[in-house]
């Protein structure tokens, strides 16, 4: 695995260049991402580009001995472009523009900024894509960040009736499918259509999930506009830093207009973020979730080719968190190495040296602004030192027989009708993933167009427009398949259907799901029911053939190789379950204490703690029997980190 960095030359004096690649190169770094913010002294007046502080940068970084991941500047156009197109602002749900002073202020759709982004993009890859040391190109950066995926402009309201009239060619058919009859929504002409925003009370369902499809398919667009070009002057290898817990584009579409998928991972700002509650990040506050970081390696790595790593590490604490602690010692160092244990080839810190200046002056760096260095230095060492006890692990992760099943269009219709506020799909997806990584088990993260084939268990944690196909793919790999709330609840125009959910799954487990409701906390389905809360679902069986429900009540039903669970389980239950599927599909589990996870490459299990047990690691080591391949290097910290030989 490499080590970057990312680095902003722009923002120190050229005086500093050369001792800042020295010093990163004495670190052991050997990937530095610049440029990605730079439009502003890349081109500092229109038509007047300024390459000479850029080729000195490239050059200095490059004579240390450094590789260059370039970015193009796209995520923040310059104010003299702004002035002079002031229509490629986005817009807010009303219409109005967002200003111009922070960065991600374009529409997607905007055609102007489609011509500028054509422009600054081949202006920049004719002059480096030759070069030798730009040996990677980012995209933009942080696609959606900031909210900005959706922009009601001018230009996307064209574009999306434009859309519309391509998907359903005639207005009677979107009507139709839609069902727009209801509170007398029909239009006549496609050019009636506005996005669904900004509404008296909740917009069309239909009519949002068609606007979600069309704003992600945006963001793929104007991301292949910029992987045509580089690729047409010969780029290397193309990446785009995708962003944790972030779900508004196609994620697996756009990883097929990529070489090498990378994700920003910041593990104490995610927690501050998410879903969970005050006794749970406080629990975790210094260290963060034990699965997050997990679930969107093996997200990103799924979403991509096979090459995938981390372009933004979090080194200290972050300044974008409602709360912003540091890191407990050794976390740092742990999620570099957990980066590695799920198969990545690079680990980028963020950033190299703290700024004194501007909206991240509080965020941390390998360097502080006075040029010492921060704790993370240490860490990124500690690191290093225990990946090269694990070396000859191989390239790439060894395969898993787990996979779980991740949709956006289903997270999309769920957040679209939720039906109960607790009803969080990206929630639903990260306790599967939970349930599966508490028992030691390895997880790959698959499409719906994945190679079931590959696996022995299935998790599909909800899948609302699941399809007859589906249903066949699943059935035909053999596999055990957990299928959860929801699933084949929704026609793919988010309607229910005919037959009632969960439609084509019917074919293999005979139930109709008639009626269902959500619950707020602390309110149980009745009292024989204690392994759900949240969803319930009321099912009934058509066929004499079903199986009586498992867990004594009728909300897990199972024939032959097909389990599907109506309500939302707690934690206990879906891990007891899960157990129950991992042993029908022949794999081995071990369960784990609290905070700890297991992953393997090659000859190596990496084991995690993320808890507050410091013995906990000794005993997962005793109870499989594993030997210690890092026990020359004991210090406390690495104590959160051992690797096994198998
Ligand atoms: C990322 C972003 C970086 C920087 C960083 C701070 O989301 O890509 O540019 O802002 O966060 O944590």
């Amino acid at each position: 695995m490499k080590f970057g960095v990312c680095y902003y030359p722009e923002h120190w004096p050229e005086a500093k260049w050369a001792e800042d690649a020295a010093r990163m190169k004495a670190l052991g770094l050997s990937l530095v991402r610049i440029g990605e913010f730079a439009w502003s002294r890349i081109e500092p007046s229109p038509g007047q580009y300024d390459w000479g502080w850029l080729d000195t940068a490239i050059d200095t970084l490059a004579s240390a001995g450094l590789s260059i991941c370039l970015g193009t500047p796209t995520a923040t156009p310059p104010k003299w472009l702004i002035d002079a197109e002031p229509g490629i602002l986005g817009c807010d749900a009303q219409g109005r523009p967002r200003r111009f002073g922070s960065r991600r202020h374009y529409s997607f759709s905007s055609l102007a900024y489609r011509d500028h982004t054509h422009r600054i993009c081949t202006a920049m890859a004719a002059r480096y894509a030759d070069h030798p040391a730009v040996t990677l190109w980012q995209t933009d950066n942080e696609y959606g960040c900031h909210d900005t995926v959706e922009s009601n402009d001018p230009d996307a309201r064209t574009a999306f009736r434009l859309w519309l009239r391509n998907k359903y060619d005639r207005i009677d058919a979107l009507n139709e499918a839609w069902g727009t009859v209801f509170w007398s929504q029909e239009y006549r002409h496609f050019d009636e259509i506005d996005p669904p925003l900004a509404t008296v009370t909740e917009p069309h369902p239909s009519h949002q999930l068609d606007w979600r499809r069309f704003c992600s398919d945006q963001v793929l667009s104007y991301n292949a506009l910029q992987t045509e070009i580089l690729r047409a002057h010969g780029a290397r290898a193309i990446t785009h830093n995708f962003m944790g817990h972030f779900t508004q584009f196609e994620h697996f579409q756009m990883g097929a207009q990529l070489d090498l998928t990378s994700w920003d991972s910041y593990p104490l700002g995610f927690l501050e973020q998410a879903w969970w509650d005050d006794e749970t990040k406080r629990h975790y506050a210094r260290c963060g979730h034990p699965d997050f970081a997990g679930f969107h390696h093996d997200l990103y790595r799924g979403v991509g080719q096979g090459r995938f790593g981390v372009m933004e590490q979090q080194p200290g604490p972050v300044n974008w968190g409602r709360y912003n602690p540091a890191p407990a010692p050794g976390m740092v160092a742990l999620w570099s190495v957990e980066a590695f244990a799920h198969g990545a080839d690079l680990l980028s810190y963020f950033r190299w040296r703290q700024a004194p200046f501007a909206q991240e002056q509080m965020h941390s760096g390998l360097t502080r602004p006075d040029d010492t260095e921060s704790e993370a230095c240490n860490e990124l060492r500690l690191a290093q030192a225990l990946l090269a006890c694990a070396e000859g692990a191989g390239s790439a992760p060894s395969g898993a027989r787990a996979a779980l099943l991740f949709d956006y269009t289903a997270l999309w219709m769920h957040e679209i009708q939720p039906q109960g506020q607790s009803f969080n799909p990206a929630e639903l997806c990260l306790t599967y993933y939970t349930a599966l990584r508490r028992h030691g088990l390895d997880v790959d993260i698959i499409s719906r167009d994945g190679a079931f084939e590959l696996y022995d268990l299935i998790l599909v944690p909800s899948l609302p427009d699941l399809t007859l196909s589906e249903v066949t793919r699943l059935q035909a790999s053999g596999a055990e398949i957990l299928l959860g709330p929801r699933t084949g609840s929704k026609t793919s125009e988010m309607t229910i259907p005919p037959d009632l959910p969960p439609g084509p799954l019917k074919a293999v487990l005979p139930i109709r799901v008639t009626s269902v409701e959500s619950l707020r906390p602390g309110v149980t389905p009745g009292p024989d029911i204690g392994v759900v809360e949240r969803w319930r679902e009321f099912i009934q069986a058509d066929f004499a053939a079903y199986e009586p429900g498992l867990y004594g009540a009728d909300i897990v039903w199972r024939r032959d190789l097909f389990t599907y669970v109506g309500g939302w389980l707690t934690p206990d239950a879906l891990a007891g379950l899960v157990q129950d599927l991992a042993t029908r599909a022949g794999l081995d589990t071990v369960s784990l204490p609290e905070g700890v996870r297991l992953r393997r490459r090659g000859q190596f299990v990496f084991a995690f703690n993320y808890g507050r047990d410091d013995a906990a690691l000794q005993q997962v080591m005793e109870r499989l029997g594993a030997r210690w391949v890092s026990d020359t290097l004991q210090t406390k910290e690495i104590d959160r980190i051992r690797i096994f030989a198998v």
